[in-house]
């Protein structure tokens, strides 16, 4: 079946181009059906289907293991599947790997930059792998820099970058030639809390910018914070999907947690608080829930407590992490994935 797709402008250095191809649906700029992939007798994707919509990010959340680096680097065509089939802007990784190619920019867990050259040194040798004119090369480093507030440091060794410098040179040059579709692997994976917020803006903006993006991560307040859509990845497979706010409303909002007294009885105490995901560790005398995170439901845990004459210790509350978001999906706690 032949199907004339409608011409889609991507962004100004793509021009405008056409596809046909009657599998996709031109809404989606990544799509993905039965995705599987095993290295010898790892078993690591067992079946992936997903979509990520044009302009839109997609968080694929999982633990260490789960085959997030993976999906990446099949869809960046740098492995391909065993079975399956992967699409980017409408190509198939595996029979139009050097269109698919042309399309994306890849920011790996595991940086690309030459340690030896300056951050401009390597944004203009990037330029010149792209083909751009010296010029062209020259003028897109600079914009890059700025963007990035590298500006200070463009002229030092990328090996006297901090960590979060260093990220940032990393996203900086798979942007060099624009493209339209960016895989973000873990980008703030080892940073610290600052840099890490400023990686949060600069992503922020290439989402202004219109970019379809793909973000790994391992934390649910970066997809959270970040993303139109989050995945979740378990063992090679997409446990649940949804916005943000679908996926909290699985996970409640925040979640109280409560260290009893050593003087009171903690099996009571155990008895007494009860609602979604309830967690306890004897040993650690914590006890903790899910909740709408409204001050009203956690004087109501509190007050139950007290009234029937335990003391707490101390108590605390804090958004869901990963491994609340598993504890509820799956009844257990995010492990490192894959199976033999
Ligand atoms: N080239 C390879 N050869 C053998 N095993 C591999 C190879 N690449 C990945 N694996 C295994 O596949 C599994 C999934 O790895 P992957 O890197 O996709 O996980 P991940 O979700 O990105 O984890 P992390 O959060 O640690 O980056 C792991 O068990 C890993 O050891
Ligand atoms: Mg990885």
């Amino acid at each position: 079946m032949l199907q004339i797709c409608p011409v889609r402008r991507l962004n100004s250095d793509f021009s405008e181009f056409c596809y046909n191809n009657p599998v996709l649906n031109p809404d989606n700029a990544i799509e993905i059906r039965g995705l599987k992939k095993s290295f010898k007798k790892t078993v690591v994707l067992k079946g992936l289907d997903l979509e990520v919509k044009r302009g839109t990010m997609l968080a694929l959340l999982g633990p260490n293991g789960a085959g997030k680096t993976t999906t990446v680097r099949i869809l960046s065509t740098l492995i391909p599947p065993d079975e399956g089939e992967a699409r980017v802007l409408g190509f198939d990784v595996v029979r139009e790997a050097r269109r698919v190619r042309e399309v994306i920019g890849l920011t790996g867990q595991y940086a690309a930059v030459d340690e030896y050259l300056t951050g401009r040194e390597n944004l203009e040798m990037m330029g010149r792998l792209y083909h751009l004119s010296r010029e062209a090369s020259r003028r897109r480093s600079s914009e890059l820099l700025g963007q990035f507030d590298l500006g200070e440091v463009a002229d030092r060794a990328a090996k006297t970058y901090s960590g979060g410098l260093r990220r940032r040179l990393d996203l900086a040059l798979s942007l060099m030639a624009k493209p339209p579709v960016l895989f973000l692997d873990e980008p703030t994976a080892g940073l610290d809390p600052r840099s890490r917020l400023t990686m949060w803006e600069i992503i922020e903006k290439l989402m202004d910018e219109g970019s379809t993006i793909l973000l790994t991560t391992q934390h649910l307040e970066e997809a959270d914070k970040l993303a139109d859509r989050i995945a979740v990845l378990d063992r090679g497979k997409i446990i649940a999907a949804g916005t943000a706010d679908e996926l909290k409303a699985k996970v409640g909002t925040e979640r109280i947690e409560v260290i009893i007294d050593r003087g009171s009885n903690f099996k009571k105490a155990a008895e007494i608080i009860t609602g979604e995901g309830k967690q306890m560790d004897e040993k650690e005398r914590s006890l903790s829930v899910s909740t709408d995170g409204s001050v009203l439901e956690i004087k109501k845990i509190l007050d139950g407590i007290y009234s029937a004459g335990i003391d707490i210790e101390s108590m605390s509350v804090h958004k869901p992490t990963l491994d609340d978001v598993f504890m509820r999906l799956t009844g257990r706690e995010a492990e490192e994935g894959t199976e033999t």
